[in-house]
């Protein structure tokens, strides 16, 4: 087959999306978003994210084919995200996708999301080198793995036993006062501060005691340091040294990240570490992986950031990988998996 072209549909979470990759080539890409209809409740409201869909759907969809100048019968096949995810979200994606696919008899591929990040990198570094490693860091997920086949098998190497790192910066900019999403507003204070200013503690970093492996995360407790701390100077009648604060907490969930990462890829003999996931656009992890890549001889693939965060090009990517493989396309009724692993 020449380059398999695939339209791929996004709808885990608060974007709705659609994007055409042809090969390894991304032919259009649409992203409407509910996010601000989501702030002003400090999290995301899933009955809101699911009639947003319903309304941003067919418009994506449209956009996405009528930008890559293409009608559906033009491709060979349709990707959705089965999950993980919010289940009301994924419905309206995959219903529609299923309609799509059943009207212009094309094949379907349920995805997995979370691996839909990993592919994506391929749009801007090509296919993946043997024994690479990826860690997918969002509002949901921490997640090391090991890549031996990316239509076919991925181990999970570590993982994080709490809150993922997203999630963590989240609750740490809500009592900092920052609206939601607060990973990009922690993100920017934290350009301005000092990183050494707070003792925060980085969590996890040898790996629990018999734990089967040493490459778990957990950033819970490091969120309720650095909220206790910011009660005990609240406390005292002290200001709050914002930049402080969020530099202290991002240099901590970076470092431990690049750690754990470099560990991982030194196990498995990579050399290579995709990024991806909401949270990889954060600039002092981005700095944080490079420094290491470099210092390790490890190659960092960081998408931009437009690919970061969620897309329908990450699912059309993955869904150009099960055509290439020979991978059967789902059946039509296949189900939606809001905790897929
Ligand atoms: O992958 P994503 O778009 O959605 C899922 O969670 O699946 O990731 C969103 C997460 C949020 O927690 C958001 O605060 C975080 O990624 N995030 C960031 C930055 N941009 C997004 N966190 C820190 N720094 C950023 N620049
Ligand atoms: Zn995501």
């Amino acid at each position: 087959m020449s380059e398999p072209i695939v339209l791929g549909i996004e709808s885990t979470c608060d974007e709705t999306a659609a994007a055409v990759v042809q090969g390894r080539t991304l032919i259009s890409n649409v992203v409407a978003s509910s996010m601000d209809e989501h702030a002003r409740y400090g999290g995301v409201i899933p009955e809101i994210a699911s009639r947003a869909h319903a309304e941003a759907f067919v418009p994506c969809v449209s956009k996405a084919l009528a930008d890559a100048n293409m009608t559906l019968s033009d491709v060979d096949a349709i990707a959705v995200s089965a999950g993980p995810g919010l289940a009301g979200c994924l419905a309206v994606g995959v219903s529609g996708a299923k309609s799509l696919a059943w009207a212009a008899n094309k094949p379907i591929y349920g995805i997995n999301h979370v691996i839909g990040h990993i592919a994506v990198t391929q749009l801007q570094f090509g296919p993946f080198p043997e024994d690479t490693l990826a860690l997918i860091v969002s509002g949901g997920h921490t997640s090391l793995l090991h890549v031996e086949d990316v239509a076919h098998h991925i181990d999970v190497v570590g993982t994080t036993l709490d809150d993922a790192a997203g999630e963590c910066f989240d609750k740490v900019a809500r009592l900092l006062g920052f609206p939601y999403p607060g990973g990009p507003h922690i993100d920017r204070h934290a350009q301005l501060g000092d990183p050494h200013a707070i003792k925060v503690p980085q969590g996890l970093t040898q790996g629990k005691a018999g734990q089967q492996h040493p490459y778990d995360f957990s950033f819970s407790g490091v969120k309720t340091a650095v909220a206790r701390w910011i009660e005990e100077q609240q406390a005292q009648g002290n200001e709050i040294p914002v930049d402080d604060v969020c530099a202290s907490l991002a240099d901590s969930v970076a470092t431990v990240l690049a750690k754990k990462a470099m560990r991982g890829c030194e196990q498995y003999g990579s050399k290579t570490l995709i990024v991806g996931g909401g949270f990889s656009a954060n600039s002092q992890l981005r700095a944080k992986l490079l420094e290491v890549g470099v210092e390790h001889g490890v190659e960092v693939r960081v998408p931009q950031l437009k690919l970061c965060t969620d897309n329908g090009a990450m699912v059309a990517m993955l869904g150009v990988n099960l055509v290439e493989a020979g991978v059967a396309p789902s059946n039509l009724d296949f189900a939606i998996d809001s905790a897929m692993p």
